[in-house]
């Protein structure tokens, strides 16, 4: 089935038509700078905006870095705090005219690959980590998500994970790849001693660069970059919009 997918992040809001039989972009995805100061209104606008452009009429799936319980937002790290406790999945339906299915974006990253990429076919526990803005996390037991697990904000260094190690921090701070891979190591060897995950699949924008900073791994975990790179927390929403 064809569905539209929509990955509300801290900086872009990306959305493309998938064909989630095979995981796939039917179209070049739009990609639109997130509104400032990114409030629930001025959010659902711009997703709302991204159906237009495609005179998209089927079902819609959106990613957000919230977690979502019951459509509802209940956290808001990298998006305005008016998104704590947001109806989004009422306020995205009302605003497109359609059903939506409201999802975190690191779970739909997850989904995403666990059907189609690194985590295909892959049976145990499966963690699925994000570096962009945030750090997300999606688990995974035997290609079951338990939903809205939140390890970017587990404590190293007496701050949130994610202010250590996420992308951003690399891009922002100008750092090398090498000393940011250290610090990602020192990530995924905590997850390792929390979660003894069978698989870590590292994915965001950063995921990219896997080459440069991978080198600075040492996990007992085997971890893997994602295969669908920026695409996944698209495909990833549309296939839940389809998944139930
Ligand atoms: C949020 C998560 C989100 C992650 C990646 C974190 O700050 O708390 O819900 O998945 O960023 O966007």
């Amino acid at each position: 089935m064809n569905v539209l997918g929509i990955d509300i992040g801290g900086s872009g809001i990306k959305g493309a038509p998938v064909d989630t039989s095979i995981g796939a972009l039917l179209a070049d995805r739009r990609r639109i700078d997130t509104p400032q100061p990114s409030t629930p209104d001025a959010v659902v606008a711009t997703a709302a905006s991204i159906v237009r452009f495609f005179s998209w009429e089927g079902p819609v799936g959106v990613a957000v870095p919230s977690v979502v319980q019951g459509g509802i937002a209940k956290t808001a790290a990298n998006v305005d705090s008016q998104w704590i406790g947001a109806p989004g999945e009422e306020l995205l339906s009302a605003a497109m005219g359609r059903p939506v299915v409201l999802l975190n974006d690191a779970d739909a990253a997850g989904l995403a690959e666990i059907r189609f990429g690194a985590g295909r076919g892959e049976a145990g526990v499966v963690l699925m980590v994000t570096f962009g803005t945030g750090i997300g996390s999606g688990l995974f037991v035997d290609g079951k998500l338990v939903p809205n697990t939140e390890l970017g904000h587990l404590e190293m260094h007496g701050m949130d994970a994610e202010h250590y190690a996420a992308g951003r921090i690399q891009e922002e701070d100008g750092m090398s790849y090498d000393d940011w891979g250290d610090r990602v190591n020192e990530y995924l060897n905590y997850l390792h001693r929390l979660f003894w995950p069978d698989l870590i699949i590292a994915g965001g924008g950063i995921s990219k660069e896997w080459d440069a900073w991978s080198g600075r791994l040492s996990v007992p975990t085997r971890v893997v970059p994602a295969e669908l790179r920026n695409d996944a927390g698209i495909v990833g929403a549309a296939v839940a919009a389809v998944s139930g």
